[in-house]
């Protein structure tokens, strides 16, 4: 399974043959400058909420590479507005794809779009795909629904916000990692704003303290797991 940054929250995995883009947002990011969008291919897109931090580049992607657009009902309606036709729109509950199973589940968070359209709700995703399983939480704060997560899988890995100030901050996703029974967290949600900027050292060496590993990739890096 490959695992490829493209800044922010913004990241693609392919599974079982099939190239998963979450959250796709680049042109708005000064850190991700050097990654040509036009590059990015994908095969479904999953997008946890409406923020522009996780929405800003998905109608341009989604329409060049045609993939399929899964995400909030609301959400799906506001792409479909500008001319996406590949959809499947979701609410909390378990769906089945040709990579796997997702399961869209609750985030504490808010979800506007940027015109201000509602999105519905705030959510993310687990993806039990025939090689791997995995959890990406969307920007939520600690939550105790994490805690169902196990009931459902055995994890592989899981991508959580450590950005802290809008999310969860490295402490918070160790309790997380704890919640969810993984021991190998991609950090993500960080350092692209003032808000959100931490200490790559020190939020590893949290997780290592018990017993965890926390990855922070580099924007374009891409890591086999
Ligand atoms: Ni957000
Ligand atoms: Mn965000």
């Amino acid at each position: 399974m490959k695992f490829t940054f493209y800044g922010h929250a913004c990241f693609a995995i392919e599974t079982d043959g099939k190239k998963l883009l979450f959250d796709p947002f680049i042109s708005g990011n000064e850190l991700a400058k050097d990654i040509d969008i036009n590059k990015i291919e994908a095969d479904y897109i999953l997008v946890s909420h409406g923020h522009g931090d996780h929405v800003a580049d998905l109608v341009s992607i989604a329409k060049r590479t045609g993939a399929q657009v899964i995400a909030a009902y609301e959400i799906v309606d506001w792409v479909q507005k500008q001319g996406v036709t590949n959809v499947h729109p979701m609410n909390f509950g378990p769906a089945n794809f040709d990579f796997g199973k997702v399961h869209f589940l609750p985030a504490w968070h808010s979800s506007s779009m940027p015109d201000g359209a509602y999105g519905g709700n705030p959510g993310g995703f687990l993806v039990h795909g025939k090689e791997h399983k995995f959890y990406y939480s969307g920007d939520t704060c600690l939550m105790m629904d994490m805690q169902l997560i196990p009931r459902y899988a055995k994890l592989d890995f899981a991508i959580l916000p450590v950005g802290g100030n809008f999310t969860m901050d490295a402490d918070d996703a160790v309790i997380a990692a704890d919640f969810i029974k993984c021991d190998k967290v991609i950090g993500v949600h960080f350092d692209t704003f003032g808000y959100i900027k931490i200490d790559h050292q020190a939020a590893k060496e949290k997780f290592k303290a018990q017993g965890k590993e926390l990855i922070l990739p580099n924007i374009g890096e891409t890591i086999i797991l």
